[in-house]
């Protein structure tokens, strides 16, 4: 296995002195590998020089992954302080977040996560492999009183020392305002979709002017997600000529691109695969030959606010659209 010297990853220090690095390892199948594949590859992914996971328990996975991680450690490769582990409270679980990252916790083998996100803003679920028709009977809007309520449980979290950070996940400017107005602790991190036809710019500047860090997922406009996350209008990221023309040049995939820009953007990145070439090459590639000014430049300009992830499994009965979830104008819908 080729491997890379982890000291050579750049890092984004937080806002409260925690240190993340900018490139970890997606874990969420999208419904097409199985859990022992993802733990099979986080564990190569580690010998190789990751050192940032992002988890969620959600992806059903962190039972395998936890014991690839007590692997690791065991064997040396590397101390529970050097790498960065991340998880998520799944929608189902706001009212009982301690409950929801304690099993976490169990199911890693860890005694504490370095970061806690709450990984939707509203309550409502679906199950897994649903289609885009799915609803949950029960569904609503964002409720931001029963917001607070799961944001107070994540501030416990780290006051217990469960976890070294808290964050959100899927928030807009209008939510994330009104936490920010609400809260005791600020979260460090906002993770949420971001890749060249979808760079949230407005957000990106709005989270960074409020110290808080980006990261970004889906960053190679996920090309193996579920089908309900596809619509017919949806354009390839790595198949823009923009992308395609510095990825010739370079000699990398245009994925590899994707991450670069996403990296010397001032983001952190999780691309998700469970091979190791590419496993090898997403590293690799954001250590060595960065994109000129104007690639960056040229980058900016191909945004096509295309969402990927539009959550439509997330609506409620009187809701529109999957447009109600986003607050695309400013306004948070809550009927
Ligand atoms: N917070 C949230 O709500 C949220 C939502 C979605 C995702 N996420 C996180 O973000 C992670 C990444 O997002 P994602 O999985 O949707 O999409 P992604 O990372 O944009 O795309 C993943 C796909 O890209 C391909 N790929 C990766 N590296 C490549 C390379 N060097 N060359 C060519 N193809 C390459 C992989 O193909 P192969 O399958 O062939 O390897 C993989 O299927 C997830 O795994 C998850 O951890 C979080």
């Amino acid at each position: 296995m080729q491997k890379i010297d982890c000291g050579k990853v750049p890092k984004i220090t937080l806002s409260n002195g925690s240190v993340i690095p900018v490139i970890g390892m997606g874990t969420f199948g999208s419904d097409n590998y199985d859990a022992h594949t993802i733990a099979k590859a986080v564990k190569s992914g580690i010998e190789m020089g990751y050192r940032h996971i992002d988890c969620a328990s959600v992806y059903d996975n962190e039972k395998e992954i936890g014991a690839v991680l007590k692997e690791v450690f065991d064997d040396g490769i590397v101390k529970r302080d050097e790498i960065w582990i991340t998880s998520k409270v799944w929608n189902d679980k706001h009212n009982n977040v301690i409950e929801s990252c304690k099993q976490t916790l169990k199911d890693l083998q860890l005694e504490y996560l370095d970061l806690y996100l709450v990984h939707w803003p509203f309550p409502n679920f679906h199950p897994p492999r649903c289609d885009v028709n799915t609803r949950q009977e029960n569904a609503v809007p964002y409720i931001h009183e029963n917001y607070m309520k799961t944001w107070e449980q994540m501030e416990s979290l780290q006051k217990m020392g469960l976890t070294k950070n808290i964050g959100t996940s899927n928030m807009t400017i209008p939510k994330m305002k009104l936490l920010l107005r609400d809260c005791n602790i600020k979260p460090v991190i906002n993770e949420m979709e971001i890749h060249p036809h979808f760079q949230q710019q407005e957000l990106f500047d709005f989270l960074k002017s409020n110290g808080i860090e980006v990261i970004g997922y889906s960053p190679i406009g996920s090309p193996k997600r579920p089908e309900r996350d596809r619509t017919p209008e949806d354009t390839v990221d790595i198949e823009d000529p923009v992308i395609v023309s510095i990825a010739r040049r370079l000699n990398v995939h245009p994925a590899v691109v994707c991450l670069k820009w996403a990296v010397q953007r001032g983001q952190i990145t999780i691309p998700f695969t469970v091979k190791e070439d590419k496993l090898y090459n997403n590293i690799k590639g954001i250590i060595e030959d960065p994109l000129t000014d104007d690639d960056m430049l040229n980058i900016s300009k191909i945004d096509k606010g295309n969402r990927l992830i539009k959550g439509q499994v997330f609506l409620w009965k009187t809701a529109e659209s999957w447009e109600d979830l986003w607050d695309l104008d400013g306004k948070i819908k809550n009927n």
